[in-house]
């Protein structure tokens, strides 16, 4: 089983990036957890961060016969990228949008999500929490798809 680890603009950046709303930890750290977690679900994880929407879409649909599902942050982008929402939709590849922040209790332009509908489900607000609830998340959906 291999994943897709996607995180959008600015993630690069964490562990200075507003600490009081985003922590002090890496993405680096985030990628270190994940990988752990990969190890003990016994999956494979690849991991793309990028500031470009196009660089974004491009990693999503070379994901399609590669991949057999995709974790998302696509941090700004959720909120305003069709782009990303379409090329999702057109690989349909089962995919877990997460978010380290709550994004339902800051401003309300970061409420509403693009990528909401056509993802599997979303896990917002447990900081790097997020990432590992959704990976495991994910890796369920498709253990239970494989099995019906
Ligand atoms: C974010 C929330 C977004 O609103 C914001 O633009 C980000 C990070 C999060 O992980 O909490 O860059 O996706």
């Amino acid at each position: 089983m291999k994943i897709l680890v996607i995180h959008g603009p600015n993630l690069n950046l964490l562990g200075t990036r507003e600490p009081e709303v985003y922590g002090t930890f890496t993405l680096d750290n985030i990628t270190a957890a994940l990988t752990q977690l990969a190890a003990e679900l016994a999956c494979d994880i690849s991991v793309v961060q990028s500031n470009s929407e196009g660089t974004i879409v491009d990693s999503i649909q070379a994901a399609r016969g590669v991949f057999q599902g995709i974790l998302i942050n696509p941090a700004a982008y959720t909120h305003t990228s069709v782009a990303i929402r379409d090329a999702l939709s057109a690989v349909a590849l089962p995919t877990v949008e997460v978010h380290l922040s709550n994004i339902h209790k800051r401003e309300e332009f970061r409420r509403h999500s693009y990528i909401a509908p056509v993802a599997v489900g979303q896990i917002s607000g447990f900081g790097p929490d997020s990432y590992l609830l959704g990976l495991r998340a994910l890796i369920c959906f498709l253990r239970q798809q494989n099995k019906s």
